[in-house]
């Protein structure tokens, strides 16, 4: 039995891990740690919230003695740190959780893998740890760290902590670095849900700058399947990138979204660029495609039609995560853009 304390996993990207590996492992327990902020949500784990070989807990990663006695109590062997603020947006206007969570949480569940002898570390980075890209070139796990935003800097710091742990006490770590995801259960703050629950609401899509600024789309499932990958198969200390090779500007994505949902693109509305915005992101994947023999498989049609898909068959979801706070968030980051 693998035993894994996966942090994070009432967000979007741990929710959608838990939820992969407790359908295809037999052979996994995992306890699932989450303060629940207003990025993480109990419904994110409908499906899998009674399941004999998963256990949730609602506490904090800087809370070092409830993360050290969960990893005696379920004899842990693993720690998958997905736990993190993660919109950029949000750390330009309050930067300081995202050094207390991404920063000071990390170190705190270094100290108590490194003090229970935990097997292995692996800590959930960003490609937006090495900066931003010209018109040509992709990153690779080569490329020099250079954040450019309070989000980014914090998760390179974090990774630097544990690389440094790795180096000094000699945790057995990963880390990996993936580029933007999309899929269900994403929180609208982030463009591709934001933007779907825009249009089906028939309210202006805010772009910022000229729209074109380049991301690369990988779907969760696939980073998923990767992170599981390297749990698996990978040399301890090793890092790598994680992309789908699907680059698109912002305009190119809205656009999409506009035609698959049937809508107008005069809902299209340019609004004040986001400070420092980084202009272009894309990831080489070749270390994890050659040494791990993974691969993503899904393509960007494909994914982005399943999803839209998904947000128009959870539309009490949908409308249950834009009540209340998010209206708050929403009129503050748009109404005088
Ligand atoms: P998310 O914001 O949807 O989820 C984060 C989760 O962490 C939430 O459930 C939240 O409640 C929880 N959390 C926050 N602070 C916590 C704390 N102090 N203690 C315990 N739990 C806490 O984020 P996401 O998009 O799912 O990202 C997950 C991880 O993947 C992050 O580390 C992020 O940096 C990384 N990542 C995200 C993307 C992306 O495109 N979304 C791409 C690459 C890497
Ligand atoms: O690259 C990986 C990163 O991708 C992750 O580490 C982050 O956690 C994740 O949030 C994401 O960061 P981005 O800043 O790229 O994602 P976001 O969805 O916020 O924005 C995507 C692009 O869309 C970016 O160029 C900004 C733009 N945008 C975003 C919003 C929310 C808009 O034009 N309008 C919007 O309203």
């Amino acid at each position: 039995m693998n035993r894994i304390l996966v942090t994070g996993g009432a967000g979007f990207i741990g929710s959608n891990f838990v939820r992969l590996v407790l359908a295809e492992q037999q052979d996994c327990f995992i306890v699932n740690v989450d303060k629940l902020t207003y990025a993480g949500n109990l419904e994110n784990l409908e499906g899998f919230l009674d399941n004999k070989n998963h256990i949730f807990v609602k506490a904090d990663i800087c809370d070092g003695k409830t993360i050290e006695q969960l990893i005696d109590k379920y004899q842990i062997e693993t720690i998958i740190n997905f736990a993190a603020e993660s919109h950029v947006d949000r750390s330009i206007q309050e930067p300081k959780v995202f050094i207390e969570t991404n920063v000071t949480g990390t170190l705190t569940l270094l100290e108590a893998a490194r003090d229970k002898k935990i097997a292995r570390f692996i800590q959930i980075s960003t490609d937006e740890v090495y900066g931003e890209l010209g018109p040509t070139g992709k990153f690779t796990e080569q490329t020099p760290l250079s954040p450019n935003s309070p989000y980014s800097a914090s998760k390179t710091a974090a990774d630097l902590l544990v690389k440094a742990f790795g180096h000094t006490w000699g945790l057995q770590f990963n880390i990996t670095r993936c580029s933007n995801n999309y899929g269900p259960y994403q929180f609208p703050e982030k463009m591709i849900p934001l933007m779907i629950n825009n249009a089906l609401n028939d309210k202006p899509l805010p772009v910022y700058g000229d729209g074109l600024n380049v991301r690369d789309w990988i779907h969760v499932e696939d980073h998923c399947r990767a992170i599981w990958k390297v749990l698996t198969d990978a040399k301890p200390g090793e890092i790598f990138n994680i992309g789908s090779s699907n680059e698109k500007t912002n305009l190119e994505v809205v656009k999409t979204i506009l035609d698959a949902v049937g809508k107008p693109h005069s809902l299209i509305t340019f609004v004040k660029d986001r400070p420092g915005h980084d202009r272009r992101y894309a990831i080489d994947s070749t270390k994890i495609n050659t040494q791990l023999g993974w691969k993503a498989e899904t393509n960007f049609q494909e994914g982005i039609k399943r999803t839209i898909e998904w947000y128009l068959q959870n539309k009490k979801w949908l409308a249950g995560v834009t009540s209340g706070q998010y209206q708050k968030y929403y009129q503050q980051m748009y109404s005088n853009r």
